[in-house]
């Protein structure tokens, strides 16, 4: 038997309320193996809200999340995690005084900052080197391996958040913002690494720079008021009234 591929996220009619605000409101959607997706939308829309539903940071008031044949809905974060579903770190998560590698090789063991893991002087085992190393390549990072965090340029910085989601070996990679406040050449930077990262990764990224954007994804769902108003490929998204409208905004002098 032949068939469409069973997605690797699905989001049947998810919903978060905070108190009478739906932040997200009834979105549906699949995400397959290997797609790269981007979801756009103005300030508000509800972007950051949804990475949190399918992440298991909030908790939906409605709907169902699925990540491949499991329902996820009601598990934890950490399971989630587990399971496969990587997000990219708040910096405040890393150790400045370690070494680039260094907070790589807790990100593998599943520390953060937020445990008070303390570093073991001992050799990282086999997978746990090589997971290090994947993930030092696929961020660009290996020559800034032995760098004290706090010493990179904020360009690198996220490149090492990008670099510690990897190091966790998701199967799911949501990216929120990950060229946020960076300059024109940092920009450039960040898109050439998520470009050449591994094709079997599902990425799932919010973006506000359309252009970014829509050269790093196969499928664009915009988000407005906390629903679907359009999914495309980028050509078709890149084209649409809709979006310009929303996510653009309607020229000033028309
Ligand atoms: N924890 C919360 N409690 C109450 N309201 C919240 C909470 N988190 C988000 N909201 C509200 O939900 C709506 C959607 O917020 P969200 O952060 O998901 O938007 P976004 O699309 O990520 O926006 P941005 O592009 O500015 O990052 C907003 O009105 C926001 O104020
Ligand atoms: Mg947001």
């Amino acid at each position: 038997m032949t068939g469409p591929a069973t997605p690797l996220l699905r989001l049947t009619s998810v919903s978060v309320a905070f108190g009478a605000l739906r932040a997200v409101d009834g979105v549906s959607l699949a995400v397959a193996p290997g797609e790269r997706r981007a979801i756009i939308g103005p300030n508000g829309a509800g972007k950051t809200t949804l990475f949190n539903a399918i992440a298991g940071e909030a908790a939906v008031t409605g709907g169902a999340v699925s990540f491949g044949d499991k329902d996820v809905t009601r598990l934890s974060a950490h399971r989630r995690a587990q399971l496969g579903i990587g997000r990219t770190f708040q910096i405040t998560n890393l150790f400045g005084g370690l070494t680039v590698e260094e907070n790589l090789r807790l990100a593998v063991r599943g520390l953060t900052r937020r445990k008070f893991a303390i570093l073991s002087n001992g050799t990282p085992r086999g997978a746990e080197a090589l997971a290090v190393e994947s993930a030092l390549d696929h961020s660009g990072m290996i020559a800034r391996r032995s760098v004290l965090t706090r010493t990179l340029s904020y360009g690198e910085q996220r490149q090492l958040e990008l670099a510690m989601a990897l190091a966790a070996r998701p199967k799911l990679l949501l990216l929120d913002e990950p060229a946020a406040g960076l300059s024109a050449a940092e920009r450039t930077r960040m898109a050439e690494v998520i470009s050449a990262l591994p094709r079997d990764l599902t990425l799932v990224l919010i973006e506000h720079d359309m252009d970014l954007a829509l050269k790093l994804v196969d499928s664009v769902t915009c988000l407005h008021f906390g629903r679907v108003l359009v999914e495309g490929n980028p050509d078709a998204i890149r084209g649409n009234a809709q979006v310009q409208e929303v996510y653009l905004g309607t020229p000033r002098h028309a």
